[in-house]
């Protein structure tokens, strides 16, 4: 088949620069979860009429398999099918979508194709309340007859509940001829592609409907209030199949997954957690509230406590996490890692059972196992111009308030003073401490406040 996308249509309710296919569901934009699920049909030709915004659309959405089909001017939903003409393959179906209508599903655009195989079929919804759909008209058999426009339909057609969703599935043979005969005599003077309905009937094709399993499948974006609808509708649906599929939720209302979340067996999530890219979480991992997750994977049983940051990172198994943990891109910690508040680490791999509990930073360096890395602990790994590696090997202790200016070394079992400034490289199994002798004065005594 044929896949045709409509987004040329500015979207003026949105009140934004950015044209309104490209706004954001689940940190994707409309279009894309449009052309997402086009693909899984894998049809053989996918154009996208484009008008308003044109470039911007153009270049954020741009991919091999898609074809452009500008629309200029917007003259109604069949001039813009009619754009798309020249780009139509000979595939027997064409299926049209609207880029602004982002949550149909692919099991749902699979019925259409069936009941369009032999004529039209129509995607369509009852709604308790109609206004400002196009109606389905049908005859006193029940077959569909037409769709009548809002504005151009009688107060009988008005009440009629079944609504044209715009998703509508034709015979790519009979979409040039039709086209052609579209007019633009009516109410809003544009050219409509649901007149083609009218036209299938009266040449004694078939036209059917098709309906989708949920109403949240069809609602499109015409401003920012629908579109945080939509959001909170979708994160809904994913929450659901998170629970369905065992993972122990807080609250499902209060999750927001924006890309892929896949996950083992007893995994719980506590409220307000962001999830983006790819996160994978292992059996028994447990999430605490407020936390923020970017392309990360967490190996089983490590435990996350409230309001971490993790960004490009693994994570290895039966860790034990924040509060306030910052891991950046490029960390990988071994099995039971503890990693504590206010701790920031960057790219730097850290081994099993090493800790750093509280306040450090751990950029460029590469730890073993069983280091133990004291409070106020940082890697100084830049000079202002160039970033330097700090190695510390396995056993080590580290004393708190430690700088290691790198390149540097710490052997293995070595045990660094508090306080330490490490400017070279510290010896295994020895103790290093770089600090200024303590002294006692004695006769010292503290200002006393003078009176006046
Ligand atoms: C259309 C249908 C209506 C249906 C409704 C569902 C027609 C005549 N009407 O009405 O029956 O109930 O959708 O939401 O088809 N677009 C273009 N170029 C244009 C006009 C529209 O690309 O010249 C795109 C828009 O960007 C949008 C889609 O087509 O994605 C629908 O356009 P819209 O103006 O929302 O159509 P409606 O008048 O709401
Ligand atoms: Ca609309």
């Amino acid at each position: 088949m044929n896949i045709v996308i409509l987004a040329a249509g500015q979207g003026k309710r949105m009140h934004s620069n950015l044209p309104k296919v490209l706004h954001p569901v689940a940190g994707k934009s409309l279009a894309q979860h449009v052309i997402d699920t086009a693909r899984t049909l894998a049809p053989e030709k996918l154009i996208v009429v484009y008008g308003h915004g044109g470039d911007v659309v153009k270049s954020t959405l741009a991919a091999p398999d898609i074809a452009w089909a500008e629309q200029a001017q917007q003259l109604g939903t069949g001039h813009a099918v009619a754009q798309a003409l020249p780009e139509l393959g000979p595939a027997a179906q064409t299926l049209v979508l609207y880029g602004d209508v982002p949550l149909t599903t692919a099991a749902t655009l699979k019925r259409l194709l069936q009941a369009g195989k032999d004529g039209l079929a129509i995607l369509t919804v009852d709604l308790a309340d109609p206004s400002g759909y196009g109606r389905i008209v049908r005859d006193a058999t029940g077959q569909v007859q037409r769709i009548v426009e809002q504005k151009d339909a009688s107060e009988a057609e008005k009440s009629i509940g079944e609504i044209n969703t715009g998703i509508m599935v034709m015979p790519t043979a009979r979409l040039a001829d039709w086209l052609g005969k579209l007019k633009n005599d009516n109410a809003q003077g544009e050219y409509y592609l649901t007149d083609i309905v009218a036209l299938a009937v009266s040449e004694g094709l078939p036209v059917r409907t098709a309906q989708p399993a949920g109403e949240w499948e069809v609602l499109g974006v015409n401003s920012k209030v629908q579109l945080a609808e939509l959001e909170r509708q979708h994160q809904r649906n994913i929450a659901d199949q998170l629970l369905v599929a065992g993972v122990r939720l807080a609250d499902p209302a209060r999750i927001d997954i924006r890309g892929e979340l896949t996950h083992g067996r007893d995994v719980s999530i506590d409220v307000g957690c962001v999830f983006e890219g790819k996160v994978e979480l292992a059996d028994a991992v447990e999430v605490g509230p407020y936390c923020v997750m970017k392309n990360v994977k967490v190996g089983a049983g490590t435990r996350i406590a409230a309001f971490c940051h993790f960004e490009d990172a693994v994570i290895g198994p039966d860790g034990v996490l924040g509060p306030y943990a910052r891991l950046r891109p490029g960390t990988e910690l071994g099995p039971e890692v503890h990693i504590g508040n206010f701790v920031e680490v960057k790219k730097s791999i850290i081994g099993a059972q090493s800790k750093a509990n509280h306040l450090a930073y751990i950029g460029d360096a590469e730890i073993g196992q069983r280091v133990n890395v004291g409070a106020g602990t940082i890697t100084c790994n830049y000079d202002g111009a160039n970033k330097f590696k700090t190695v510390i090997e396995d056993d080590v202790f580290i004393g708190s308030d430690t700088q290691l200016v790198a390149p540097v070394t710490v052997g293995r079992g070595a045990t660094l003073g508090a306080g330490t400034t490490l400017t070279r490289d510290a010896p295994p199994e020895a103790l290093t401490v770089s600090r200024p002798k303590q002294v006692t004065l004695t006769g010292w005594q503290r200002p006393q406040k003078v009176k006046k």
